[in-house]
């Protein structure tokens, strides 16, 4: 892993092979005028013929030479100061830009001004853990497959982070916490990333055991015999195609004061989903693989979690199968018994996803009786068409949850944007054969809040968000932190927030 390293000294004054400057648009003077006393005299009209003006995602290199050796100065545009609003995601992007030019440069230390944590609108901390997560996440490739040494990813040796010497020993408590969650979003990035012929339901549950050694973490798997003793008849139809079994994994974190209440997380890990008989055409399965983000989101925000110690005790569910085609698949029209005893029509094979967290929420409720629920889950094409890339669908009938929600977003990156729900279209998943029905109908066109109208039948009385993640989890376009066809660790790091900032 990189060296992070804060310091008080001088940008110019470190011993590295290249340095970074990130700038608000039209702030160039000041960042000129001490280059060009020390450094390369030439560089007002050079970043001029560039045309580089500071603008958000805008960057420039400059390679000059002291003396006998070769310097790279770069250039980060950081937009513009007055949009206030902007500053955090732009800081996100610039640390990973940082990352980017070094790595295409050959560069493997650098160091640069942070700035000032108050313009960022965040604590000196938390810009510390956002400086080493995102650079952190920047480095993130899946090369696991990748045979030649030139195709695996560049790891930079060191970054130095100048701050004001007031604020040294904050940023650095905030760089132990970059670190942890870095790690918990590029393990989830990788568990999603490797392919469905390794990443069954058997090797989530054994890496998560691993995981619950390694960070003293209690972790229960229900086999798929088990998960049929309980009467959890999604979970069980939903894998019943498949050459693997089904998993209910539950991995526990209890914090030391007595009687804390108990906040749950559920994810949806669907190892692969084909559809099952109404198999998903070409175009739309090649990257199925990516069906279980939600549950490797809710499992790694845990071990950050049990590094961070709350005052609240927090359980993840993950719920997991493989939605395939056989002779032993499910099929249109069967009507399934969950475990909280309701029933459904299994209009749609391919809507496996609320099938198995049917049984996972209800689980969670009735086992743990949690203060809040949160479910994480790639539920819906029809959230993609909703909201796009940058954001994932929050649905909730719970104010107070909902700002929480949209609190720990906007702090930790992972955007969400609140999509209706409300107790009018919970007529969609009604059927005449049974309580409910999976594929819901289609008059009111929501997709998404679709999926959610039926979850909401599993949660009891308990405040709960459901955050579709479909169309974050994965190759998410244009951010330098993420890489095309990969996934995103896309609510780890809100979960983290969330969580730590419960009260
Ligand atoms: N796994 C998909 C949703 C999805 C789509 C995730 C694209 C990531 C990217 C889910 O199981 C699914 O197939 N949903 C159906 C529901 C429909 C049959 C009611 C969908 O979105 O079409
Ligand atoms: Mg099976
Ligand atoms: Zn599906």
């Amino acid at each position: 892993m990189t060296n992070y390293t804060i310091s008080d000294k001088s940008v110019l004054s470190q011993k590295v092979d290249s340095y970074a400057f990130l700038v608000h648009e039209g702030a160039l003077k000041e960042v000129e005028k001490e280059i060009e006393k020390s450094l390369y005299p030439h560089l007002s009209e050079f970043l001029k013929e560039k045309k580089f003006t500071g603008e958000k995602g805008q960057t420039c290199t400059v390679v000059c030479m002291v003396g006998k050796k070769v310097v790279h100065l770069f250039f980060v545009g950081l937009g513009k100061k007055s949009e206030k609003h902007k500053a955090l995601e732009s800081f996100r992007s610039a640390c990973a830009l940082v990352v980017r030019l070094c790595q295409s440069n050959k560069i493997l230390s650098i160091a640069y001004a942070l700035p000032a944590a108050k313009d960022l609108g965040i604590s000196e901390e938390k810009m510390g853990e956002v400086f080493v997560s995102l650079s952190e996440m920047a480095h993130y490739k899946f090369d696991l497959y990748l045979t030649k040494k030139e195709d695996k990813t560049v790891i930079l040796k060191e970054i130095i982070g100048v701050v004001d010497s007031a604020d040294v020993k904050a940023v650095k408590a905030g760089v132990v916490e970059g670190e942890q969650i870095a790690q918990a979003v590029n393990r989830v990035r990788l568990w999603v990333d490797l392919p469905a012929n390794v990443m069954s339901p058997h090797e989530f549950s054994k890496r998560t055991k691993q995981l619950g050694k390694e960070f003293g973490l209690e972790v229960t798997v229900f086999e798929e015999d088990e998960i049929a003793e309980m009467g959890m008849g999604g979970l069980k139809a939903v894998g019943m195609g498949s050459q693997h079994d089904s998993h209910l994994v539950i991995m526990k974190y209890t914090c030391k004061k007595k009687n804390a209440p108990t906040i749950a997380l559920v994810g949806k890990g669907i190892t692969f989903d084909s559809g099952g008989l109404n198999i998903k055409p070409t175009g739309y399965m090649e990257t199925m693989k990516e069906d279980m983000s939600g549950a490797a989101a809710v499992i790694n925000a845990l071990t950050v979690i049990a590094q961070r110690k709350p005052d609240v005790n927090v359980v993840a569910v993950a719920a997991l199968a493989e939605n395939m085609v056989s002779g032993a698949s499910n099929h249109p029209g069967d009507i399934i018994t969950f475990y909280n005893g309701k029933t459904a029509v299994v209009g749609n094979t391919d809507a496996e996803g609320r099938l198995v967290l049917a049984d996972a929420l209800a689980y969670a409720d009735k086992n743990f009786k949690p203060v809040a629920m949160i479910d994480v889950a790639t539920l819906t094409g029809a959230c993609s068409h909703a909201v796009g890339p940058f954001f994932s669908g929050m649905l909730t009938q719970d104010e107070h949850l909902a700002k929480k929600i949209e609190a720990a977003a906007y702090s930790s990156g992972d955007a969400v944007w609140r999509l209706p729900l409300i107790d009018e279209y919970k007529v969609m998943v009604k059927s005449d054969l049974a309580d409910l029905c999976n594929d819901g109908k289609t008059k009111y066109y929501a997709g998404a809040t679709n999926g959610a109208c039926f979850l909401s039948n599993f949660v009891g009385e308990t405040p709960w968000v459901h955050l579709d993640i479909a169309p974050s989890a994965f190759d998410v376009p244009d951010k330098p932190y993420f890489r095309p066809n990969s996934a995103t660790g896309v609510a780890t790091r809100l979960l983290v927030d969330f969580v730590m900032n419960w009260k």
